[in-house]
């Protein structure tokens, strides 16, 4: 295994160099944790994939004066469109973990989503930047430790809750199986006292005994009910539940099949994002997230309806490579992709990104 870099060679110019450095950093254990998918992880490798079947046009005479990238989510001003996804367990890949992760979002100003499988506290982490920060909820099956996480990250001034609601249970992970995956003792969810063991472990007992006690929509509704945060649903990849979360009066969704690590043979984020936005016709703005990893794939998302996208794998590999700077270099490529891509585009916010003209490859059917 190599050494973390403390400083940025030269051939460390994208995010695919990142995953390749962080690669040669990681040990086993760490790698079968960050670069798995559920069973044959057709998902996972098609949501990277599935950007290559989409194409971008060039107007290169517009006049871009007053260019930003700018957005407006519930309220806040963020200064870009990409975020930092709910990824549990960093101190896995960097001594730092979250903290470091947060130290990369002050720096960005990025907007950071912290996971409830989170392995620094929330305090820390909130005292460590001052970008936006959202947090992720995995609902617990006693209520209790749901609200009162949801009341520590109020009173810590989080600006969102985001609910992830497609990973009730761990995705099979034959990968993490296969490697013997263990959390390390020093490593936890630390902000959870009583975590439901089937969220962390692909080994079931008794699987459909588990299934009676998994949250359902009546959670959701208790919870929105009971917060005066935005609430966000992750994990929404059809139609009919992005229509119920508008009913809901859920303030925004997160189009994302978890990084293939859930249900696999799902299709990918990207190829999912269309139709749902098509139905939404913005009335809650749509994140989206998948397999992102360059500019033009930020643009193409948004050309399809996100508003905002997150990353998360890359969080994991800029961390492994070479802590917060890693991230922080990470969100800087990303940011610098995006605005090289939208002086080609002639695009001077992301309004306008919207508006864009997207083709696809012959045999490739988005909607
Ligand atoms: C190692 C790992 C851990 C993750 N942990 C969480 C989590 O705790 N909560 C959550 O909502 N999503 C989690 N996700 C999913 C991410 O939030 C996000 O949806 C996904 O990684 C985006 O795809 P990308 O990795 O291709 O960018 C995790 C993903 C990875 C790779």
């Amino acid at each position: 295994m190599k050494e973390k870099l403390d400083f940025i060679p030269n051939d460390l110019v994208s995010l695919k160099d990142y995953e390749r450095y962080a690669k040669e950093r990681m040990d086993l254990n760490s790698l079968a944790y960050v670069c798995s998918g559920a069973g044959d992880e057709i998902t996972f490798r098609r949501n990277e994939e599935a950007f290559s079947n989409i194409f971008l046009e060039t107007n290169t005479l517009e006049d871009l004066g007053g260019a930003n990238t700018k957005i407006e989510l519930f309220g806040e001003t963020y200064s870009s469109p990409i975020f930092l996804a709910p990824v549990a367990y960093q101190k896995l890949v960097d001594f730092d973990g979250e903290i470091a992760t947060a130290q990369a979002a002050n720096a960005m100003n990025t907007c950071m989503c912290v996971s409830s499988f989170s392995s620094s506290t929330l305090e820390d982490i909130s005292n460590t930047t001052s970008s936006p920060l959202w947090f992720q909820l995995y609902i617990q099956a006693d209520m209790n430790t749901n609200i009162k996480l949801i009341r520590k990250a109020e009173n810590l001034g989080f600006k969102a809750l985001v609910i992830t609601i497609d990973a009730p249970i761990s995705g099979l992970r034959n990968t993490e199986q296969r490697a013997g995956f263990y959390l390390p003792n020093e490593i936890c969810a630390i902000n959870i006292e009583n975590i439901n063991p089937m969220q962390t472990t692909n080994n079931f007992e008794n699987i459909l005994d588990i299934a009676k006690i998994l949250p359902t929509w009546k959670d959701i509704e208790f919870i929105k009910n009971n917060t005066n945060l935005s609430v966000i649903l992750k994990g929404i990849t059809s139609v009919s539940y992005a229509k119920k979360a508008v009913e809901l009066g859920i303030d925004a969704i997160v189009v994302s099949n978890h990084a293939g690590r859930t249900l696999d043979t799902l299709p990918a984020s990207i190829e999912i994002l269309p139709k749902i936005a098509n139905e939404i016709k913005g009335k809650i703005p749509i994140l989206f997230d998948g397999g992102i990893k360059r500019g033009t794939d930020v643009i193409k998302a948004i050309a399809l309806g996100a508003s905002a996208v997150m990353i998360g794998r890359p969080i994991m590999y800029g961390l492994a490579t070479a802590g917060a700077l890693g991230v922080a270099h990470t969100l800087k490529i990303l940011k610098e992709e995006l605005e090289v891509s939208m002086i080609f585009t002639g695009c001077k916010n992301i309004e306008e990104l919207k508006k864009l003209e997207l083709t696809f490859n012959n045999n490739y059917q988005l909607h």
